[in-house]
């Protein structure tokens, strides 16, 4: 699979980087980020729903798991799902939550934040984000963007 760097130096550089990350995405993704608390990974969703046009705040759905927002793709209209599952703990809550059925919905975006936590229930060839910070300067952030195989 084809991996991409990309080094950022403030938020509003990663809302421009997941803006244009999000020029390749189609309805029926699934983007599963990785990255320790504070990474950024709301911040490059934020761009990936700008491109979008989504209207509503994007915020990290920390207590509600799963936000949904409305944009478009072209002149349809595109859902936009935002997961995230820091507050999981154990794999039998992804049905509780309704994660089966939002991954299954391909008419739909979905971006998850803290995916590692549901490594086994990705379907393979997906986009994969992995965010890592820098001991050098605070506000650098680095990503490594996995594509998957016919993207
Ligand atoms: N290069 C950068 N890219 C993104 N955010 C940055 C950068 N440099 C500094 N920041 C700051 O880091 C924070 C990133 O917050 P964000 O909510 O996106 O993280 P997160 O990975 O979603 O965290 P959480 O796991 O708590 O949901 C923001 O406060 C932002 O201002
Ligand atoms: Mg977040």
């Amino acid at each position: 699979m084809e991996t991409d760097h990309y080094i950022t130096y403030s938020e509003e550089e990663t809302i421009e980087l997941g803006k244009k990350f999000a020029e390749m995405l189609k309805p029926g993704d699934i983007i599963a980020i990785e990255g320790s608390l504070g990474s950024g990974k709301t911040e490059f969703i934020k761009g990936i729903c700008k491109f979008f046009e989504v209207q509503e705040i994007v915020t990290s759905p920390t207590f509600t798991i799963i936000n949904q927002y409305t944009g478009k793709f072209g002149d349809e209209v595109l859902s936009i799902y935002h997961i995230d599952l820091y507050r999981i703990k154990a794999k039998n809550e992804f049905e509780e939550i309704g994660l089966l059925d939002c991954l299954a919905d391909d008419r739909a975006i979905k971006v998850v934040e803290w995916a590692d936590k549901a490594n086994g229930i990705f379907p393979d060839n997906i986009y994969r984000v992995k965010i890592t910070s820098s001991n050098v300067n605070e506000n650098e952030r680095i990503f490594e963007i996995q594509m998957p195989l016919q993207a």
